[in-house]
């Protein structure tokens, strides 16, 4: 009987120990919106070959990660979506410092309206 009830008790021990072991599971980064997995595409397609989505990383263009922050405060009186929208539309309006004015003019045309609202949003998710 002794035994029988130490066995269970060892058991209901290792039950608890197991369960308080489980590693806490990181936060899932949210599902991308249709607007903004449209916006992956694009940016894959037209941006990635000059702007790398991942922290510190340059390729020709600054990395975009964490555009969102900087984009708020690059031009006095634009938010960050007014500033992404130019540095799409108008490459040249404003050049970050260290870097050339390579950017290609040419989204404002080979773009449409709703691929560059996609990719801005798409930016913003990159925090
Ligand atoms: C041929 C390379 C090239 C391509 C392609 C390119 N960019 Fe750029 N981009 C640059 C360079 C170089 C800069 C930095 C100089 C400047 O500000 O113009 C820049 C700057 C930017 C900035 C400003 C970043 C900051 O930190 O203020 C944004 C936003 C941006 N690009 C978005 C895009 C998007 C969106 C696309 C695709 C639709 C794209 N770029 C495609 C080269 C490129």
């Amino acid at each position: 009987m002794q035994l029988k009830l130490l066995i269970l008790w060892s058991w209901a021990v290792l039950w608890a120990a197991c369960g308080g072991a489980v590693e806490p599971t990181a936060v899932p980064t949210p599902p991308l919106t249709a607007q903004e997995a449209l916006g992956k595409t694009v940016f894959q397609q037209n941006c990635a070959s000059c702007h790398s989505n991942v922290a510190g990383q340059i390729i020709v263009g600054p990395s975009l990660f964490g555009v969102e922050q900087r984009a708020a405060s690059r031009v006095p009186g634009q938010d960050a979506k007014t500033y992404l929208l130019t540095s799409i539309m108008n490459p040249g309006a404003y050049v970050v410092e260290g870097f050339d004015d390579l950017m290609p003019r040419s989204f404002a045309k080979s773009l449409t309206g709703e691929e560059i609202d996609a990719v801005i949003a798409y930016l913003l998710t990159l925090e």
